[in-house]
């Protein structure tokens, strides 16, 4: 159990400790940008006081995944991301690229996308991805 504490422990963003999820997503965009030169805008509704350490740790490592990938698979001009309280407990985050786009049938098999997915079912949580081949990509996570 120990064990398994100080793993968990481990496995959570410093980040999330020091200011919350916003002020981590917020940094984590800004450095984005300026390591890709990839125009992102941000639009955070409300506050994330509501939600759950693991809910948290899910949005933020999903908004990384997604990150990684504009930046390695987009070619975008510019990247959304969008944070919006939902309900008593959950959170809406959604990512969107104005990138090449991709076939989500044939690309099962990435552990980035199977992760992300992973991640949100172990919160009870939705991901949705729609990708259109030179229409952009758009991730979207829904965390009742
Ligand atoms: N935003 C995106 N724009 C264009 N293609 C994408 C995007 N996100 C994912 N893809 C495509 O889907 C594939 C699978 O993504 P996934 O994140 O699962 O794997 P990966 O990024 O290739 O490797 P990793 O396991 O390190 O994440 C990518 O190789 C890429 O072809
Ligand atoms: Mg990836």
């Amino acid at each position: 159990m120990e064990e398994l504490l100080r793993l968990a422990r481990q496995l959570r963003p410093t980040a999330l400790d020091d200011h919350g999820l916003y002020s981590a997503i917020e940094s984590q965009v800004k450095r984005f940008s300026a390591q890709t030169g990839i125009d992102a805008q941000l639009h955070l509704e409300g506050n994330a006081d509501h939600l759950d350490a693991d809910r948290e740790i899910a949005v933020f490592r999903i908004a990384q995944e997604a990150l990684a990938n504009v930046a390695r698979h987009a070619d975008a001009k510019r990247v959304a991301v969008e944070l919006q309280p939902v309900g008593e407990h959950g959170m809406e985050l959604a990512v969107r690229d104005d990138g090449r786009g991709f076939l989500t049938a044939g690309a099962g098999s990435g552990l980035g996308l199977n992760g992300m997915a992973e991640r949100a079912r172990l919160v009870g949580g939705e991901l949705d991805i729609v990708s259109v081949p030179e229409g952009g990509t758009a991730v979207r996570l829904r965390v009742p």
